[in-house]
């Protein structure tokens, strides 16, 4: 799909992956509004870009309905959507305090998961009342935020590997089901990426993490990730499935 003059929402727009995301499609010519829980960061994101910044809790449906309306006044039509809004977590099933509480497990799912699922629901029923954005007969592209812990997730990281095994395992049916409409559904597990997530972890893990990937041997820029997220947009073959960016690294348990 054509980015120029589109609508997009990037969630967790205020910060790294989803940052870079709003500043890439901006530079594409597209008409940006970043969703976030952190406003005053999404509201300097989105005065850069010349977007629109709004404060939207993922987990609450309500809330991201409201967003969506706001967003259609402003900027009109939403045809694209990348869901970067997420935490992560790290705690082990049996902790030197017991049991890892049901309640951050919960957390976790609820952010990183229902949060994914809320947006793409609205964006899907708001999509799907469109018609085609251009002659390919596209409607509209969801791109969700999925980790390679979803696939080799280490110890510690049973909550953070689940939400996003589920935000993998929407892909294809969502896929399969909104094709009607022609709107694409696609995840990105990105592998290790300088973003505040990471960069608040000491110097020496960070440089240790980065030496782990095969090639490149560093961690990724959100520049990279930007720059899929662009091409994933454009190249309207990508669909369905899950792409890993990750430098060939594989998480090993620990
Ligand atoms: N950085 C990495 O190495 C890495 C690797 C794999 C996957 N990811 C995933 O990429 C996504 C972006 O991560 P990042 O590294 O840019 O982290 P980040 O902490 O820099 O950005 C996350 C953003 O999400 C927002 N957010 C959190 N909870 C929210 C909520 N309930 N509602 C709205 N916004 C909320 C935060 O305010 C923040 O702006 C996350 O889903 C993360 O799990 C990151």
């Amino acid at each position: 799909m054509d980015i120029s003059n589109k609508t997009v929402v990037v969630t967790g727009g205020a910060s790294g992956l989803g940052a870079a995301c709003a500043y890439q499609l901006s530079l594409a010519g597209a008409k940006v509004a970043v969703f976030d829980q952190q406003v005053e960061a999404a509201e300097k994101v989105a005065k850069d870009i010349r977007g629109r910044a709004f404060l939207c809790d993922v987990t609450d449906p309500t809330a991201v309905e409201y967003a969506f309306k706001q967003t259609k006044e402003y900027l009109g039509d939403v045809r694209i959507v990348v869901n970067c809004a997420g935490i992560a977590p790290g705690k082990r099933l049996i902790g030197r305090e017991g049991p890892l509480p049901t309640d951050e497990f919960v957390k976790a799912i609820q952010i990183n998961l229902v949060g994914t699922f809320n947006v793409m629901r609205q964006a899907a029923a708001e999509m799907s009342t469109l018609s085609w954005a251009d002659k390919s007969q596209s409607c509209g592209v969801i791109i969700n935020t999925a980790s390679i812990a979803a696939f080799e997730g280490q110890i510690g990281q049973v909550a953070y590997s689940a939400s996003k095994g589920g935000v993998v395992s929407m892909t294809l049916p969502a896929a399969r089901e909104l094709a009607q409409f022609g709107i694409r559904v696609m995840a990105i597990a990105p592998g290790i990426f300088a973003t505040p997530m990471l960069l608040a972890m000491p110097a020496q893990v960070q440089e240790s993490l980065g030496a782990q990937v095969p090639f490149p041997k560093r961690l990724g820029q959100a520049q990279e990730f930007a720059q899929l997220v662009e091409h994933v947009v454009r190249n309207e073959m990508l669909n369905g499935s899950v792409i890993r960016l990750d430098g060939a690294l594989r998480l090993q348990p620990k």
